[in-house]
């Protein structure tokens, strides 16, 4: 069930052809200034990310605050426009439509947000809300209670919960709502924006789990957005970490927590609390200061101001997103834990940015 990037390994079955493909996919955010509100500057909230998913895998997408997930997660789900790049959905590009075109794809793919609370209408009954889903598939109206108690079950809720209003509803209890209310559209993917950041911690395994199970009863594909990568580790087939609208790495999932390859990854891994005799023995280096401005990103490597590995290069070249044996992309000059097999066989990735460098690490040019 694990996919892996194009770049420098086997070519993918037919059977896991990508259900999405974002390709070189760019959104940058006008800021305005001034009386006549003239564009001053952009928000480079995405910048040139390139990557694929498998039907029914789950990828998991971190990275510190205004990193950039949302926007991307948005941009999938066509609720923000894309100003470079393309956007395919079971190879057919979504990237223009318009809304009438974007019918069919709506109802395939759907969003779980953080906030359950803000994101359910007060006003509307818990069956109104998950209705609204199956009037999406034009499910007739006649079928839609009957159907509404199913979806209610099928997320550990009391089909009697139907005529209740979301208030009514612990925060836990309000996701699920959201989850069946996603789940009524019957989509191929589900794109869950910190599902459980707002839940109390006792609760947010409780929701994971329920993730988890209706992924292997519905054989769904999710891109699980999390700020920590304590969260994703056990849902998440791959692991793409952004840094300040790119993705510096790609990983299947155990790969990332025993083998991180860029640094950030690995000061962000030293940031929470995961269970791991190698990082419990060495001293934990948490990612320290600030990202750079995302209207101004610095040339180079976006994390060499950080970076406690950083030379000149790193300030001079963005380095390319580079594809080690075994599906694992990092884009990095100096990566960690790569072994002289690995640097040999290493390939610049295709899902590189169009600004990055061209030379792979370990070559002259890149020390
Ligand atoms: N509508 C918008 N207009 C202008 N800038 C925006 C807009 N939405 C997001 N941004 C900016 O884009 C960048 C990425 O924001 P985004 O919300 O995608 O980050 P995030 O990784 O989801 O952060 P968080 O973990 O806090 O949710 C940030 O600099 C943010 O301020
Ligand atoms: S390219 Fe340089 S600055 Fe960037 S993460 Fe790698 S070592 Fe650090
Ligand atoms: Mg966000």
């Amino acid at each position: 069930m694990t996919a892996t990037e194009t770049g420098g390994e086997a070519p993918a079955p037919a059977a896991t052809a990508p259900l999405l493909e974002i390709d070189h996919l760019q959104v940058l955010f006008p800021v305005r200034a001034g009386m006549l509100g003239r564009t001053r500057a952009h928000v480079h909230a995405v910048d040139d990310v390139t990557i694929n998913l498998t039907e029914g895998e789950t990828l998991g997408l971190v990275g510190e605050s205004g990193c950039g997930k949302t926007t991307l997660a948005r941009t999938v789900l066509r609720l923000t426009k894309p100003t470079g790049g393309h956007l395919r959905f079971r190879g057919n590009d979504i990237t223009a439509l318009g809304q009438r075109d974007l019918r069919p794809f709506r109802a395939e793919v759907q969003m779980v947000f953080q906030d359950p609370q803000a994101s359910l209408n007060p006003r509307k009954r818990v069956g109104q809300i998950i209705s609204a889903g199956l009037a999406l598939r034009g499910m007739p109206e006649k079928d839609r209670p009957a159907r509404v108690r199913e979806l209610l079950a099928q997320v550990g809720l009391s089909p009697e919960h139907v005529n209740r209003f979301p208030h009514e509803f612990s925060g836990g209890q309000r996701q699920r709502v959201g989850v069946a209310r996603a789940l009524a559209a019957e989509p191929r993917l589900i794109v869950l924006d910190e599902p459980v950041s707002a839940l109390d911690v006792s609760i947010q395994a409780q929701v994971v789990n329920l993730l988890d199970d209706l992924q292997d009863r519905l054989g769904l594909s999710y891109i699980f957005v999390a700020h920590d990568l304590s969260v994703v580790r056990h849902v998440s087939d791959r692991i793409a970490v952004m840094y300040l609208g790119k993705i510096v790495e790609v990983s299947p999932a155990e790969a990332l927590y025993s083998r991180p390859i860029h640094p950030y990854t690995e000061a962000l891994l030293d940031s929470v609390p995961i269970p791991d005799a190698e990082r419990a023995r060495r001293a934990r280096k948490p990612v320290q200061g600030d990202p750079p401005s995302a209207t101004a990103p610095p040339p180079g490597c976006r994390f060499a101001g950080r970076c406690p590995h950083a030379t000149d290069v790193c300030r001079r070249v963005e380095p390319p997103l580079v594809a080690y044996p075994g599906g694992h992309l990092a884009a990095c000059h100096h990566p960690r834990n790569v072994s002289a097999e690995d640097l040999a066989a290493a390939v610049i990735s295709p899902s590189s940015p169009a600004s990055s460098g061209d030379s792979l690490p370990g070559s002259e040019a890149a020390l």
